[in-house]
């Protein structure tokens, strides 16, 4: 009798950026968490064939390797395809995935299922490079020139802390996430996807203001009046001051100060509604009910924006119950990285 090949289950999950939004692109400074919502993916190495199942889509990827181009149907499969085809794994795989993490609602639901994808196809080299190549597939995937925020987050994710991302040197700092604060996950009901939106817009923005003060990570508001279009200027200072705000936040987070923390948080939202312009109205509102909450300290929105989650920081329970705003919502941990197990059957 011929053994059956090993069962592999790949997890990876989400993350919440706690503040620090479109500065990874910029080199500059975040301040996201691994979160206890993820992908899944289990199944079996072997044969010529890559077959995934997905427990949110009706139909089913089917594809023989090698996989040269990404762009195949359907396309909810372009993430694990485009991952494939960086990977060129040695052997197909036949598998299922699941995932607890809302679809493109600024959670990085995108790079965990990159991730798990790469897990489960046999990726073997450092976490760095696993991060790099989750980074390639998302741009040959759908177009989208991210950074590097959301495929840190997940592979170098510690339990129980947030990680101070510095996107000029790439070193990570794990900050403990104090007791006796909830990090709270609320859905705007505002459906957006990344490819559709006008982040690779906002990045070039950055880069035009970059080519006439510098680099932002290293600039201050000073520089600013240099810049002379009143759009680009805007871009800009919500990259620099987003940047102090990282650095006030991680140590109010240390000393354990969750008032001014939340205070940072809220003062991010303003930045990126005003200066960024990427909220919704929706979005706006859902803040202002959030932070107006007796024992909330900040809420603002998280991700690429244009839609998608606002994270709220608060005392214990203060949100005790984080769906009644639109049906979604979550009280999220901080979560350990990506992980691949293989369990003989
Ligand atoms: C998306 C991108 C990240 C980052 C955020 C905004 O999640 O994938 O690289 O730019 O938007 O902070």
């Amino acid at each position: 009798m011929t053994a059956s090949p090993t069962l592999g289950v790949a997890q990876a999950p989400g993350r919440v950026n706690l503040i620090g939004d479109h500065t990874d692109h910029a080199g500059g400074l975040a301040l996201p968490m691994a979160i206890d919502l993820g992908t899944t993916i289990e199944g079996r190495r072997g044969g010529d064939r890559l077959q995934l199942r997905s427990a949110q889509f009706p139909s089913a990827l089917s594809v023989s390797l090698p996989l040269r181009d990404a762009r195949i149907e359907p396309d909810w499969a372009r993430y694990v395809a485009a991952v494939a085809v960086e990977l060129q794994p040695q052997q197909g795989f036949t598998g299922t995935i699941t995932s607890t993490l809302p679809l493109g609602a600024g959670l990085s639901s995108s790079a965990s299922l990159e991730i798990a994808a790469a897990l489960a196809l046999g990726f073997t080299g450092s976490d760095m490079e696993l991060a790099l190549l989750a980074q390639r597939s998302e741009f040959a995937a759908v177009g989208v020139p991210c950074g590097l925020l959301d495929q840190l987050s997940c592979v170098f994710a510690r339990e129980g802390h947030a990680l101070c991302i510095d996107f000029g040197s790439l070193e990570i700092e794990t900050v403990p996430m104090p007791v006796g604060l909830d990090i709270v996950v609320v859905h705007s009901g505002v459906e957006r996807t990344l490819a559709g939106s006008a982040y690779a817009e906002r990045r070039a923005a950055c880069e035009r203001a970059a080519s006439i003060i510098g680099p932002l990570a290293t600039s201050s508001i000073e520089d600013l009046p240099a810049i002379a279009d009143p759009i680009i200027r805007r871009r800009a200072r919500h990259v620099i001051t987003e940047c102090s705000r990282v650095v006030e936040a991680t140590a109010a987070l240390r000393s354990g100060d969750v008032v001014s923390f939340g205070e940072h948080m809220t003062d991010s939202h303003r930045s990126l509604r005003d200066d960024f312009e990427v909220s919704t109205p929706e979005v706006d509102a859902l803040v202002e009910v959030l932070t107006a909450m007796p024992g909330v300290h900040g809420a603002r929105i998280t991700g690429a924006g244009f839609g998608g989650c606002v994270v709220a920081a608060c005392e214990p329970g203060a949100i005790a119950d984080p769906t009644t705003f639109s049906g979604r919502g979550w009280i999220v941990r901080a979560a350990g990285p990506a992980s691949m197990q293989l369990i003989d059957d």
